[in-house]
């Protein structure tokens, strides 16, 4: 990281805080990328965090050695294995959390693959694959963890999207059509949160609730952008209004915005941080 880029690490990630202190936050792809970036932003306010990751578990061990080391951490980090395609996995892992945690407050659903082809190309399997992770995965995680959350009576959770599932892209149907779904998915589990809270006589004004609430970042320099041709990454950067890729930060923030309790009244958005591709 040059010194530019510290720089506006600290600018995006803002002051430390307690705003978070006491709560457990899960994040899916937690180990890396966006979702290391949600991890650190998260316990910068006094979260303790769960990151889950698939299969590189090298990646997950060298996330918690410089979580330790990082002083403005507030909580505890711990890290799970699980493929969040398998629903078993999926109820293993909120399982995990609840056990070394004693709760969870905050899932973060940030895990998400890309299997770029243009669609006459895509095979069934690439179609499949990708919205099994994306979509899917995203159910599955949502369901041990509301059943808790209710159960509590609060909770944040907390969906990773794509502007790509507001616009399409050319090579990407099936991560397009993943994306988009979140954004129904959302909708749909806030409203029925809300609505099992109000039925319990949970529902109060001052209360921290049940939100549900969906980020859309733009394009993110993480290694997912690793796959894109350069030639067509010219062309991408040449479309943000901004001119220039995000950091993984910058959704971080929104993340551990929509977490705090003080976020009870937004439930069901989607929150673009895409630099103005959208418009
Ligand atoms: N936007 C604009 N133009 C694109 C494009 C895109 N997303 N993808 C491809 N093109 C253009 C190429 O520039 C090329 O144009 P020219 O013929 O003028 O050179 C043409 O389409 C054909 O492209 P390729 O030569 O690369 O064709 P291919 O069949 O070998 O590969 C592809 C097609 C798999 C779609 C490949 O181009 C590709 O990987 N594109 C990138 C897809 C992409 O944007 N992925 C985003 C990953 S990051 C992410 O998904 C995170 C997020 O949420 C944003």
């Amino acid at each position: 990281m040059n010194a530019m880029d510290e720089q506006s690490e600290e600018r995006t990630r803002g002051m430390a805080g307690d705003k978070l202190a006491g709560r457990v936050a899960l994040v899916t792809g937690g180990s890396r990328g966006i979702g290391a970036a949600i991890c650190r932003s998260l316990a910068s306010q006094g979260a303790s965090v769960a990151a889950g990751y698939s299969g590189n578990r090298e990646r997950a061990e060298q996330f918690l050695r410089e979580f330790e080391e990082d002083s403005s951490s507030g909580g505890r980090a711990t890290v799970h294995q699980g493929n969040v395609s398998r629903p078993e996995d999926c109820q293993r892992v909120v399982q995990e959390v609840l056990d070394a945690h004693g709760r969870l407050d905050i899932l973060v659903n940030n895990a998400g693959i890309t299997i770029d082809k243009m669609a006459m190309k895509m095979s069934v399997q690439d179609w499949n694959t990708v919205l099994a992770v994306n979509l899917s995965g995203s159910f599955y995680m949502a369901q041990p963890a509301l059943q808790h959350m209710v159960e509590r009576g609060t909770g944040r959770i907390i969906f990773v999207s794509s502007v790509i599932g507001e616009t399409g892209n050319i090579g990407q149907a099936n991560y397009a059509a993943s994306k988009a779904g979140i954004l129904g998915l959302t909708k749909t589990l806030a409203k029925e949160a809300a609505f099992i809270l109000a039925r319990a006589g949970k529902l109060t004004d001052d209360g921290v609730g049940i939100t549900v609430n969906t980020v859309t970042p733009g394009f993110v320099a993480t290694e997912m952008l690793e796959s894109v041709p350069e030639k067509v990454l010219d062309k991408i950067r040449s479309q943000i209004p901004v001119g220039r890729l995000c950091r993984p930060e910058e959704i971080a923030r929104v993340v551990h915005f929509l977490a705090a309790d003080a976020s009870a009244y937004i439930t069901g958005q989607v929150w673009g941080v895409n630099g103005g591709m959208d418009m």
